[in-house]
């Protein structure tokens, strides 16, 4: 039996990557890293999009609902700009918040820079689908991601989504015994 290819939410949140007014890195800079770290067949169903608080939202709803997507991942809009609206949005669509991700990322990324405190990326669920904001900048999504990836997998087993694999020689998943 072959393997149903999962698919990955990736949403690029920058007015200016949206408009074409510069080439958008966040996104490849994403699914770049998942390359590396999941061992699973999947997929990136990617999205540029404004900043815009309704538009992110509908966004995310639609990858959530309609695509079927265990997994998205936001770059952009974190910071304390009046156009970063990024978490906010997340908010609005999720189920339930998962506060853990964006301390952690927090925690990590300040050891690199001291304004990691100004990003407010978060997490949350909606319905079987991990979402989890990360910053704009190329270099701060895969510190990021590199510290949340362990614990993802096994999210995603306890909210209902596909068993994700992670590759050994970048991510050792954490699943509790006998999970
Ligand atoms: N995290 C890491 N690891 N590295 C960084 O350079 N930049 C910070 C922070 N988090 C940074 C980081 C800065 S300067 C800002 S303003 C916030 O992320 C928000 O970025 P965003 O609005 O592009 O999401």
């Amino acid at each position: 039996m072959t393997e149903t290819s999962v698919p990955i939410g990736v949403v690029t949140v920058s007015d200016r990557a949206s408009r074409g007014l510069y080439e958008d890195k966040g996104g490849p800079g994403i699914v770049a890293a998942l390359s590396e770290l999941v061992a699973s067949p999947w997929h990136p169903v990617a999205r540029v999009i404004a900043d815009e608080r309704a538009l992110i939202a509908e966004t995310l709803i639609a990858l959530a609902d309609a695509e079927r997507c265990p997994l998205i991942l936001t770059t952009g809009g974190t910071g304390p700009a009046p156009r970063d609206v990024t978490p906010e949005a997340t908010e609005a669509v999720s189920d339930k918040l998962m506060p853990g991700f964006g301390e952690l990322m927090r925690a990590v990324s300040l050891k690199a820079v001291p304004t990691a405190i100004l990003s407010r990326q978060t997490a949350g669920i909606r319905g079987c689908s991990l979402i989890v904001n990360l910053p704009g900048k190329p270099s701060a999504i895969r510190e990021c991601l590199d510290a949340v990836m362990p614990a993802i997998p096994y999210c995603i087993d306890l909210i209902g989504g596909p068993r994700l694999e992670t590759n050994p020689a970048h991510c050792i998943a954490f699943r509790p015994k006998g999970a």
